[in-house]
């Protein structure tokens, strides 16, 4: 589909941030939340990137989301962070919880912070990669509103509760692995909405009796498909205890979607840091890292493709290619992006 327009990373990040700025944000919280979802853009994961402003600026305006909020720390204890973002834009819980882990894995070696009472942070790779950057490995999760039904369910139970995982490489593009515990994130489904589609890929969605569908419609009213099945659900629900049971906030019904309005989001964020360098030297860790990836990569390629790749090879092309020709918006979400900035004034 062609492009409605296409963005510089400047020109991205300078919308974004306007765009926060006419709905409340302070700039440096704007900035900070702008350059959350231009990573995601770059790396050609649209679903999380400015396609969300409409909805962050939506969550502002209904309340649901106090722009000014910091957050505070409730606990320490050891390795262990338990923080209170108050209601806070998830970004910006998620730096602050993000720079104790690293502060705390230095000094314990692991460090595990969990923030309750945030909302939305994006992207989950965009927390890893500023771990894995600090020489750890770092490992963010958080849980999201229902949209997922148990295995053998039919009824929203789970969200779609990413994983992500970032290695530190030398060259600062290392194993960087990414995903929804359902076959695909939420957004994906709004990127074919918005994008005029009537068909899914095989393996999205389920429909409002739980059967597989292809059709849009049908997944609308229906679910998100457990990645891998009763595995997904299992991982989904592993992401709502480590974030949701054990920091004590919301849990799984509590949390409320970026795209509902009227209630607090309640969401929930887990990082993790890992300093390599007490188990082993990280220049030994890189070389084994990088004999691991290479191994893997030697696997012959199957019927149909010509390399194997690992977590993380398909976003750094796209990456590279985005910033040297821009940034892509398709007519949908591009609409749904002047129509905010039109209503703020912009
Ligand atoms: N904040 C939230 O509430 C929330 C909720 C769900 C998802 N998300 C985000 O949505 C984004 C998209 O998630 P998704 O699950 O739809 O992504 P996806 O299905 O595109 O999977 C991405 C992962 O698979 C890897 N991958 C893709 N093709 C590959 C290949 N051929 N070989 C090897 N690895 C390959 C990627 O490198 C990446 O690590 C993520 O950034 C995630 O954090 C956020």
């Amino acid at each position: 589909m062609k492009p409605a327009v296409i963005l510089s990373e400047d020109g991205a990040l300078d919308f974004g941030r306007r765009v926060l700025e006419a709905a409340g944000v302070a700039p440096a919280k704007a900035h900070l939340v702008a350059s959350v979802l231009v990573f995601a853009n770059l790396r050609g994961v649209d679903s999380h990137g400015l396609q969300l402003l409409p909805h962050y600026v939506g969550q502002i305006e209904a309340g649901d989301v106090d722009p000014a909020a910091d957050g505070h720390v409730v606990s320490e204890r050891q390795a262990c962070l338990l923080y209170d973002g108050e209601h806070g834009l998830g970004s910006v819980t998620a730096e602050i919880c993000c720079r104790h882990a690293v502060r705390i894995a230095r000094q314990h070696g692991l460090a595990m912070a969990i923030a309750r009472e945030t909302s939305h942070f994006g992207p989950a790779a965009f927390w890893t990669s500023r771990i894995s950057a600090e020489g750890l490995i770092g490992i963010a999760m958080c849980d999201s509103s229902p949209q997922v039904p148990p295995w053998q369910g039919k009824a929203k139970r789970v969200g779609t509760n990413p994983i992500s995982v970032a290695v530190p490489h030398l060259a600062g593009r290392g194993w960087l692995l990414d995903m929804a515990t359902s076959t695909v994130a939420l957004g994906k489904i709004e990127q074919a909405v918005l994008n005029n589609q009537t068909e899914l890929p095989p393996g999205w969605a389920l429909d409002s009796e739980g059967r597989a569908t292809t059709n849009l419609q049908a997944a609308l009213a229906g679910f998100l498909m457990p990645l891998g099945g009763y595995k997904g659900s299992g991982l989904g629900l592993l992401v709502e205890i480590l974030c949701g049971v054990l920091g004590g906030g919301g849990m799984a019904p509590d949390i409320a979607g970026i795209r509902q309005h009227g209630r607090l989001a309640r969401v929930n964020h887990t990082f993790l840091a890992i300093d390599v360098a007490r188990f082993l030297p990280l220049d030994e860790f890189h070389a084994r890292m990088d004999w691991l990836v290479q191994h893997i990569k030697s696997a012959p390629p199957a019927a149909g493709f010509d390399e194997v790749l690992v977590a993380g090879d398909p976003e750094w092309r796209i990456e590279d290619q985005r910033r040297a020709q821009g940034i892509p918006i398709l007519p949908g979400p591009w609409k749904a992006l002047q129509a905010t900035a039109r209503r703020l004034g912009m």
